[in-house]
């Protein structure tokens, strides 16, 4: 169990009645509570919306299981809620007036995180307010009370609006004060990636287009879009997970050895491989019964079903390809990378493997790295089998990996911004994404199957058999 991080901490939540506050950020406080990582701390609610700090609560209880009633109890007692129009500046003076009051009841530093919970095109608004109200202000590393900002994906809506909210942001704080989350990032196994790749000196001869013959990444929801209509319909599942989850994960596999394994070195070299990285052909999709859904347009063309061939033009990957595939109101909920290693010279005289090996990386539902090698049937003959070596993340270090909102609070409470993501990182990716033409009405599947039809003539063309 983690020491207590810090002692006095103000949560400011910016768009606080919305999805992600019950379904993520009060239970990760509830759990750095729980985890005995805080304290003393504050959490101050910011929303148009007219609702209660009573109502938010109820709604995020839902999202806890096992709650400990003497737990909840201090978190009910640290929650408020203010009702504040983000374009008025009598708000902000309201809001303030409060976190003063509040940080001076509760006897804390001044300490303030400020999450930007809100649709991307407030982001830019709200910090510039933050700034003129001294509410937010610029500081060091290691000056204190300190103020830390954190926004959630999607930033921004693509590369130009991306670069605008960057170029705000920097005129208001220093980039070490700034947080920018993408959720799979703060996953133990996508932690692992870069750890393994360079630590372990086998792969490094491997890891490039000698050996490797294609790369699979992909994400499958059995969810649907879950009453997040007015959201889900204006970003669809390029912007929701492409352009974040997915290419923060392609670029963890590709990049290039970082000169050191810490945060800067790795989002340099991540930064590198998303500039050198293209689309070659996209497939999109959307589930029978997507239109009917709350706050979507009735003739939608937002797809909730992508698959994508990339390629990276460098010389480690120049004729790779990397697949990604990813869709909402799928069989199962899966995240997983699958490498691919060529095939190596059969030298049996009959049998041979029908398959090449593969390094899978396992997200969910089961965490760990398992590698598909070739063995010997027991018996005489030589018989070739697929057996599989693994690193089973649950097995060795037991089921309560730390999920990835409590790891990444835990992260800017620490000011550690090894797996946050930078303003350059953010703007290459949206230009992969920008290039993609979704003009066309996507292709109809139906909920609970393995996305569009079509598919299987796509991947016959771009010679893949999807492991997900
Ligand atoms: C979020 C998307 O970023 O990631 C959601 O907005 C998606 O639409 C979610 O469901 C998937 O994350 P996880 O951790 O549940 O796989």
């Amino acid at each position: 169990m983690d020491a207590l991080l810090h002692d006095s901490i103000t949560f400011i939540i910016m768009g606080a009645s919305g999805d992600l506050t019950k379904r993520k950020l009060i239970p990760s406080i509830y759990a750095l509570l729980h985890h005995k990582k805080i304290k003393s701390f504050a959490i101050i609610g910011a929303a148009l919306t007219d609702t209660t700090a009573e109502e938010i609560l109820e709604k995020a209880a839902g999202f806890i299981p096992d709650k400990k009633p003497e737990i909840w109890q201090q978190l009910v007692d640290s929650f408020s809620y203010h009702k504040a129009d983000f374009y008025r500046d009598s708000d902000y003076q309201n809001l303030h007036e409060q976190i003063i009051a509040i940080e001076k009841e509760k006897g804390l530093a001044g300490n303030r995180i400020f999450y930007f919970a809100t649709m991307p095109e407030h982001f830019a608004p709200i910090t510039n307010k933050l700034a003129i109200h001294g509410m937010a202000k610029r500081n060091g590393h290691k000056q204190t009370p300190w103020t830390r900002v954190v926004y959630e994906k999607p930033f921004g809506n693509n590369f130009q609006s991306a670069q605008a909210i960057n170029e705000q942001i920097a005129r208001v704080f220093h980039e070490e004060q700034v947080f920018r989350i993408i959720h799979y990032l703060g996953k133990e196994i996508v932690g692992n990636i870069a750890l393994i790749r360079f630590t372990n000196l086998f792969f490094q001869p491997l890891w490039n287009n000698q050996y490797i013959e294609s790369v699979e990444i992909g994400i499958n929801e059995k969810i649907g879009i879950e009453g997040r209509g007015e959201y889900y319909d204006r970003n669809g599942i390029l912007k929701d997970v492409v352009q974040n989850h997915l290419l923060q994960m392609l670029a963890l596999v590709a990049m290039e050895p970082p000169e050191k394994l810490i945060g800067e070195s790795i989002r340099d070299e991540k930064a590198k491989v998303l500039k050198k990285t293209k689309v070659e052909s996209v497939l999109l999709g959307q589930y029978e019964g997507y239109k009917e859904e709350n706050c979507v347009n009735p003739v939608s063309k937002t797809a909730t079903f992508a698959a994508l061939k990339l390629s990276i033009d460098n010389d480690r990957w120049r004729g790779v390809p990397f697949f990604l595939k990813t869709g909402k109101s799928l069989p199962k909920k899966e995240a997983a990378i699958h490498i691919k290693f060529r095939q190596s010279t059969c030298l049996l005289t009959e049998n041979c493997p029908v398959d090449s090996n593969y390094l899978t990386i396992s997200i969910e539902p089961d965490e760990g790295f398992f590698l598909e090698i070739n063995a010997k049937k027991p018996g005489l003959n030589y018989a070739i089998t697929p057996v599989t070596m693994n690193f089973c993340h649950k097995s060795l270090f037991g089921p309560n990996t730390t999920e990835a909102y409590e790891a990444l609070l835990t992260d800017v409470i620490r000011g550690d911004q090894s797996v946050f993501v930078r303003a350059d990182e953010i703007e290459h990716a949206w230009k992969i994404i920008g290039n993609i033409d979704n003009s066309s009405v996507p292709y109809p599947y139906a909920p609970g199957s393995q996305g569009p039809q079509e598919l299987q003539v796509w991947s016959d063309k771009m010679k893949i058999r999807w492991r997900s």
